[in-house]
């Protein structure tokens, strides 16, 4: 006669519980993750959910073999939960996945054009997540009353990525400036920095205004925490890096942000986007001219170290990565939504883009081999 009392009695069945409870919940993770990657892209919760899917999905595989090695269940049931294990394991593994794919989608797949000059953190273009909040929502609203609901979700997730971006190019030139105090740069040359940070806040705050106008809610900005753990990233020497790094994203990047703002607010018909396409297109331009400055300064200041690597950044220019009109998250978003319509609110399509991305890089190229040579360096691109 067994004498153990029933709650303290051997029960087979219960890691077999437990392994299907961690598994479903992993699994269920899945469509979850992949809906906060649409609207929050590499942002950490994404990140947190794509761990514990990982955790959730490795505790049932083992949770399963133990049943099956321990619990002595059926042969029937012993199959069963050898071929639960592995569908585990890789939904486990499905989470470290998800998140190198979603990397290589915002690296490479097209991360989406925006106004600003990109924040680099460790090499990775960055950005602040978004929540509710009106607090950076600042500006005229354009009129979104005749357009269809995809359209204005379409032009809301856009705008939304213009300012998140935007918002991230005041730190950006917070680090030019905080590099420019440390060799000693000329006040206008930190004057000019400071002056594009603020003009950045303003592009943020207009740019939310107009995702409110589309979208009817208000968004803001989350906290970058990673900001107070690195972003100088001074690795070598750093006339090189400030003229290297103006190059890309200064004199390239955001010079065509202003060929593609300019074109986008000539077709534009409402009146208030058009007014912060046309505010963009002038300061953008004036955000290049900096960086052709601070490109011209670091050249005279440190020529030994700063051609070298302007020549060697100049063989690599065709390899930046071409900004696109939607980054990969907002693609279907614009797809759905009408092409006349977002034309007429500001919004061109890819081909577009390309085909301004080619001519610019030509004129780049073009520019810096004439500073290189000491000649004249007007730019005979900018609309
Ligand atoms: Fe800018
Ligand atoms: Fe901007």
């Amino acid at each position: 006669m067994n004498d153990l009392p029933a709650a303290d009695a051997p029960n087979p069945t219960k890691r077999r519980k437990v392994s299907l409870i961690a598994g479903g919940i992993a699994t269920v993770l899945i469509p979850i993750n992949f809906g906060v990657w649409m609207m929050t892209e590499l942002s950490i919760p994404f990140m947190v959910l794509a761990a514990l899917q990982l955790v959730l999905g490795i505790w049932a595989m083992v949770t399963a073999l133990i049943h099956v090695f321990k619990d002595q269940p059926s042969s029937g049931a012993k199959v069963g939960m050898v071929l639960w294990s592995i569908f585990a394991c890789l939904v486990g593994l499905g989470g470290p996945a998800g998140l190198f794919l979603a990397v290589i989608a915002e690296g490479l797949a097209g991360m989406g054009g925006a106004w600003g000059r990109p924040l680099r953190i460790e090499g990775r273009v960055v950005h602040p997540s978004l929540r509710e909040g009106a607090d950076w929502t600042e500006g005229d609203r354009p009129d979104a009353s005749g357009l269809d609901l995809p359209t204005r979700r379409a032009l809301e997730a856009l705008w939304l990525h213009d300012a998140q971006k935007e918002h991230a190019s005041v730190p950006a030139f917070s680090r030019i400036s905080w590099m420019l105090s440390a060799v000693g740069a000329p006040p206008e040359l930190l004057m000019g920095a400071h002056h594009a940070a603020m003009q950045e806040i303003d592009h943020a705050k207009r740019c939310f205004a107009l995702a409110a106008g589309y979208g009817g809610r208000h968004h803001t900005v989350e906290a970058m925490p990673d900001l107070l753990l690195t972003g100088l990233e001074l690795r070598g020497d750093p006339f090189a890096t400030l003229a290297t790094e103006s190059l890309e994203d200064g004199c390239l990047l955001e010079d065509f942000n202003a060929d593609v703002a300019g074109r986008c607010a000539a077709g534009c018909e409402d009146p208030a986007t058009r007014d912060v396409l046309q505010r963009i297109t002038v300061e953008e331009r004036e955000h290049a001219e900096f960086s052709w400055d601070l490109l011209a300064w670091a050249i005279e200041r440190a020529p030994e170290k700063v051609v070298p690597a302007i020549e060697k950044t100049l063989a690599g220019l065709d390899r930046v990565p071409r900004p696109t009109a939607a980054s990969a998250q907002k693609r279907a978003l614009v797809d759905a939504a009408d092409r006349a319509q977002l034309r007429a609110h500001g919004r061109i399509p890819d081909d577009e883009w390309a085909a301004m991305w080619s001519s610019r890089l030509v004129a780049t190229r073009e520019r810096v081999e004439r500073l290189l040579h000491g000649e004249p360096v007007m730019d005979r691109c900018a609309e």
